[in-house]
């Protein structure tokens, strides 16, 4: 090999060190601890939310499975105060009015095929078969309504634990159909 292309390799692998260091080539990988400084002190972020994905699908995971993990802490807030008497019913209204307008974004975290990678639990490449479409389609939007109605049945003092049962009948209903169960 000419000295050239050795220091050609030698500058390639210095790059692709410093590349792999400064952008982790999992999303999930935990980066460095992060400083934060603020009105009441400095304190350590020990694990900061990774911005650098290997891949746009990856990407696209990661945002999914916040969106829902989202979706599910509202449920479950939720759940937990379905009765009028309970003092911490003023969570109601802004949780069903937040797990409404997120539902109504659904469509957004599956618009780029993202699939989970062979072997994997995830999403199952079904979501995106051009042939199957419609079927998606019509239960994201059939979700949609259902979260809707949940924040109206909130405002209006009717009755939240239908309306909640008919939310989760989706939340299963898709996953049954559309994700691949945990191995
Ligand atoms: C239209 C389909 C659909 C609907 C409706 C839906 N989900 Fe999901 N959900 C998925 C898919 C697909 C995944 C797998 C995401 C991935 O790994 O890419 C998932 C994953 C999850 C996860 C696991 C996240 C993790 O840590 O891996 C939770 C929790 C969750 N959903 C909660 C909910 C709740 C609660 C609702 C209803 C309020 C809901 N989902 C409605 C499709 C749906």
């Amino acid at each position: 090999m000419k000295p050239s292309t050795i220091k050609k390799h030698a500058v390639t692998g210095v790059i692709a060190l410093v590349c792999l260091a400064a952008f982790p080539a999992r999303g999930q990988d935990n980066p460095q601890p992060m400083s934060l400084e603020g009105a009441f002190g400095r304190f350590t972020e020990r694990r900061p939310a990774p911005t650098e994905f290997a891949s746009e699908a990856e990407r696209q995971r990661t945002l999914r499975i916040q969106y829902m993990t989202a979706l599910s802490g509202l449920y479950r807030v939720l759940v937990a105060e379905p009765s009028r008497n309970s003092s911490a019913v003023e969570l109601q209204k802004p949780a069903a009015h937040a797990l409404a307008t997120m539902a109504a974004q659904i469509p957004s975290v599956f618009r780029v095929p993202s699939p989970a990678p062979e072997g994997a639990s995830g999403a199952l490449p079904l979501i995106w078969d051009v042939t199957k479409k419609e079927e998606f389609n019509a239960l994201t939007e059939s979700f949609k309504a259902s979260a809707e109605s949940l924040r109206n049945t909130v405002g209006n003092g009717g009755d939240v634990r239908r309306a909640l049962y008919a939310v989760r009948y989706h939340c299963i209903a898709c996953h049954s159909i559309y994700r691949s169960a945990a191995k």
